[in-house]
């Protein structure tokens, strides 16, 4: 283990030993809540009341005409680089919110190009990178939804029904009773994947550029704009939509490795709709890609490049 790994595992100990009670308790009733939930599904889709709801919404809403099928190469590409900007994002949203002491400071050189009126905030080095991961997410998100609507593939998962509603709802009764609703995303998700995707891709992604927009030195110090949305506003949501990217990607991953991780990897990893392991070794060195990254994105690494645009202090 680094230095740095054993000095986080051990704050995470310090962190648990007052709160053990807390904890326990709150993994026992997780485990009778997860229960109780699954005997209810269970006995709800057993009644002919349930059983009638699930035949007249199976959970998917078939695709409209011209949907194209399949996922495309440029779709795995995105999916990748949105995948590796997230986890660096996150990274530094967490050394922010510790409120550390960052192990370096950067001013932009306002000299040079582009130059600005007011002058440059200094900027702690965890924020500098903050930012600029953002820029690249927000510039690999862009393209996603122009490519997405010039293609047709937004077909995919912007619901165009009404019914996608009941057949949400079908569907996870389907997951609570622990017997899943078939699907082939090759051609068609779901109605509770087609809203998660919506969710993530249509209203919290821009959340959190607006809240972050909002919380950076872009942002106007004064006037109209800083009335009609107070920091305080952006900090509040800030936080809690990186929480709800988490939640959704620890769903959604354990979701694809529980429903036919083969298939979905080279489905998403490789364009192709075949089940033997190519995706999953395409996928395995995506994962290797991120954690170069995530070990090489280190303060000193970081102080060098930074220092190209500006002085670095600190
Ligand atoms: C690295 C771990 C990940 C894996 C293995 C993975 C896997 C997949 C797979 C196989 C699909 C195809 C559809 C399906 O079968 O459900 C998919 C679609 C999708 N994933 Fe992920 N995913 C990962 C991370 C993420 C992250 C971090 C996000 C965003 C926060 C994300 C957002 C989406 C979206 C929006 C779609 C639908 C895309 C479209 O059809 O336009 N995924 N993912
Ligand atoms: C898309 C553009 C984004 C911009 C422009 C942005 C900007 C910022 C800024 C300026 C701060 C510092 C706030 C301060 O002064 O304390 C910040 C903090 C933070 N960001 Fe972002 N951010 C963006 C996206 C994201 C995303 C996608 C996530 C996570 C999924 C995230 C997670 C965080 C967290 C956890 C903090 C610490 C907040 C706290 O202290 O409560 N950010 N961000």
């Amino acid at each position: 283990m680094t230095e740095t790994a054993s000095k986080s595992s051990s704050r995470l100990v310090e962190w648990m030993r007052p709160r053990r009670r807390l904890i326990g308790w709150t993994a026992l009733l997780s485990v009778v809540a997860v229960v109780l939930v699954v005997v209810l599904a269970r006995w709800l889709r057993g009644t002919p009341g349930g059983e009638a709801f699930i035949a007249d919404y199976p959970g998917i809403v078939p695709p409209p005409e011209g949907t194209p099928v399949g996922i495309p190469a440029w779709l795995g590409w995105q999916h990748f680089l949105n995948s590796f900007f997230l986890l660096l994002i996150v990274r530094t949203g967490f050394q922010l919110r510790s409120k550390q002491r960052p192990p370096g400071f950067f001013t932009r050189d306002n000299t040079r190009w582009p130059r600005t009126k007011r002058a440059p905030r200094r900027l702690g080095i965890f924020l500098w990178f903050h930012l600029w991961l953002d820029a690249f997410w927000i510039l690999n998100g862009a393209v996603y939804v122009v490519v997405l609507f010039a293609t047709g593939q937004w077909l995919r998962i912007v619901p165009t029904d009404w019914a996608v509603v009941p057949n949400a709802l079908s569907a996870a009764l389907q997951y609570a009773s622990l017997d899943w609703p078939t699907e082939n995303s090759w051609v068609v998700y779901n109605s509770l994947q087609q809203l998660a995707y919506f969710a993530i891709v249509f209203i919290a992604s821009p959340l959190a550029l607006l809240t972050g927009l909002r919380l950076s030195s872009v942002w106007p110090p004064e006037g109209a704009l800083v009335r009609a949305f107070p920091e305080k506003l952006a900090r509040a949501v800030h936080y809690p939509v990186m929480l709800f990217f988490l939640g959704f990607v620890f769903v959604h991953v354990v979701l694809v490795f529980t429903t036919g991780a083969l298939v979905k990897l080279n489905q998403m990893y490789l364009a192709r709709d075949a089940d033997d392991w190519l995706g999953f070794i395409v996928f395995a060195l995506s994962v290797v890609v991120m954690a170069v990254a995530w070990v090489l994105a280190k303060p000193p690494l970081l102080k060098r490049i930074a220092a190209k645009g500006g002085t670095v202090r600190g």
